[in-house]
This record gives C-alpha cells, structure tokens and sequence, in this order.
C-alpha cells in the first residue's frame, strides 16, 4: 500500500499532537510530509520534537503540493481558504477550525465532488454526532447546545469586548450568548467550533439553538446536547479535560481527529 502524504497548516496544541501520532500510530499507512505555520518558529519548534523531519514549507501551496491529505489546525480566519486551496488542488482536507468553513461550506462541497476529493470533519469536543448523522435520516425536530466553560476561556473573544463583560467579575453562572449557531460562530469562532460541527450533521447554522455561559465553578469545557427527532430523543454530556498546551482547546478534540485518521486507514470502520 502507498502511504499516505499528509501535510499540517498551524503548529501549535492540535497540529503538534497530531503530528506525534501520525508518526507513532500511523507509520505503515501514512507520511508527516510537511508543516507549515505563519509563525515560522511555531513549525521550527515542532520539527525539533519530532523524532522524523518532515520539511518546513515556507508557504501554503508548497505544503499542498507534497501532502495528499491536509490537516488544518491554524484558525478560523484562515480554514476556509485552506480548505479550498487543497480541493482546488485535488488534495483531501481536514478542518479542525469549522466555525471559519460553515458559511461556505456549499462551495467547499461542491468542489469536493466535483474534484472527486473528500473534506473530513471531526466530531471534535463532543459527543452525539453519530446519533444526530443517524436521526437526520429521519426528521430531527430540534438541536441545541449548551457550552459551559470557565471565564477564561473566553478571554480575548472580541463579542466579550464590545458587550463591556469584564470576565474577572463573574462570580456565578452568566450567560454570555444565547441564539442561533450562525450568530454563536461569527462572534465565538475560536470557542464554539463544535457549534459548528452539530450544524453541518443535523439542522445547519440558521436552525441549530446555541447558549454559551461562563461559569467560575468549572475547569472543564462543558457541552451539553439535546436533539429531539422521530427516532427520540437524545441528550449528551461531555466534559473535556482541556489540552495542555492551549487551554481553549478539548484534548478530545485531538483525539477525535486520531479517530478519523484510523477511521480512513483501518479496515473496520465503528460508527455511523
Ligand atoms: N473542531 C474542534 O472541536 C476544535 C477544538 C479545538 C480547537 N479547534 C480549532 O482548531 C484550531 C487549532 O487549535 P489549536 O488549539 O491547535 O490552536 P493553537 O493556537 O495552539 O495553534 C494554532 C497554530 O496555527 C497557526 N496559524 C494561525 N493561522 C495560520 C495560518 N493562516 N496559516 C498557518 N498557520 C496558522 C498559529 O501560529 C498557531 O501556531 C483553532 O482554530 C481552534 O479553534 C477545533
């Protein structure tokens, strides 16, 4: 079997970690070909750890051209061109950031059928998904996620900013949003990916219910999923123990990208 060239776009908690396991539990499916990183000593760093050298490419396209599959790891600003700039070139992509994908996801879609390639989209931070992929065969009624994280986790998040919430003086549960999953990803791209995600498997951005809140009791991003359908209702908790290198960030989030990589190179696929 040929192995499998594949490229990581942003170094940092989720690209690094990624790039451990390809090397570790994909050595006879897959190649860490190459890296790249805007911030030129984030790709240097990780190279340094690594027990392989995969080449440091200096732009994106010099990225795309040697992997066969692309992981986005970098941001929500920059997922959907990534992501298009790897179908356009016939390449499979993998976007971790699907806040910055969900807007022009048609267009992405398209590319990919018409390119006979594929876009692979974790589950991520959450748990549900299969179930919700499963009922939309059917008819689901309703979808809403509660996320719970502690005030910190929202630091830097300009919605914040602009609504005058000073996060040090939160003492009880707040909630900080309340709406559909459009308005949740435009002003918490960074935080509410898997807002996204549940949008793309059931009912799109318009019709997804989200509620954000800030909680001082927690030190574990909480998301909690209700979905009534013809087939039942279904209602999930997780509560992610959160990465060490980036504390917005699920460790199951990493994880869960691992599960897709074993779910395209292993012969039993578990799952809806
Ligand atoms: N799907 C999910 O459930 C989920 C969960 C957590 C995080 N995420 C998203 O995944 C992404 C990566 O998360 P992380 O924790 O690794 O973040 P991180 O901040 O630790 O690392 C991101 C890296 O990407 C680099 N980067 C930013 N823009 C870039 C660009 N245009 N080109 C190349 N590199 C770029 C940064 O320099 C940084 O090194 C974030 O957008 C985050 O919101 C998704």
């Amino acid at each position: 079997m040929n192995k499998l060239n594949i490229g990581i776009v942003g170094c940092g908690a989720i690209g690094g970690s990624l790039a451990k396991a390809i090397i570790k539990d994909f050595a006879k499916e897959a190649r860490l070909t190459a890296l790249y990183d805007i911030d030129t000593l984030k790709s240097a760093m990780l190279v340094k750890k690594l027990k392989i050298r995969p080449i440091v490419s200096i732009d994106l396209g010099g990225l795309i051209r040697r992997s066969d599959l692309i992981i986005e790891a970098a941001s929500a600003k920059s997922s959907f061109a990534i992501a298009k700039s790897a179908l356009a070139l016939k390449k499979n992509v993998m976007v971790m950031s699907v806040g910055g994908i969900v807007q022009g996801f048609n267009l992405l879609s398209k590319l990919a059928f018409k390119n006979n390639r594929k876009i692979y989209i974790p589950s991520g931070a959450i748990s549900g998904v299969d179930a919700l992929k499963a009922a939309s065969i059917g008819r689901v009624k309703n979808v809403t996620i509660t996320t719970t994280k502690n005030p910190l986790g929202f630091k830097g998040v300009s919605y914040i900013k602009d609504k005058g919430i000073d996060l040090s003086r939160i003492k009880k549960d707040t909630i900080l949003f309340s709406g559909s999953a459009k308005d949740a990803v435009r002003y918490f791209s960074q935080n509410i990916n898997v807002a996204a995600v549940l949008s793309l498997a059931g009912l799109g951005i318009n019709k997804t219910n989200v509620k954000i809140i800030a909680s001082p009791q927690v030190s574990k991003n909480i998301h909690e999923i209700k979905i009534e359908s013809h087939a039942g209702n279904i209602f999930t908790r997780t509560e992610n123990i959160l990465h060490p290198d980036n504390p917005k960030t699920s460790y199951l989030a990493v994880l869960s990208a691992i599960a897709v990589l074993k779910r395209i190179f292993k012969p039993v696929v578990i799952g809806t």
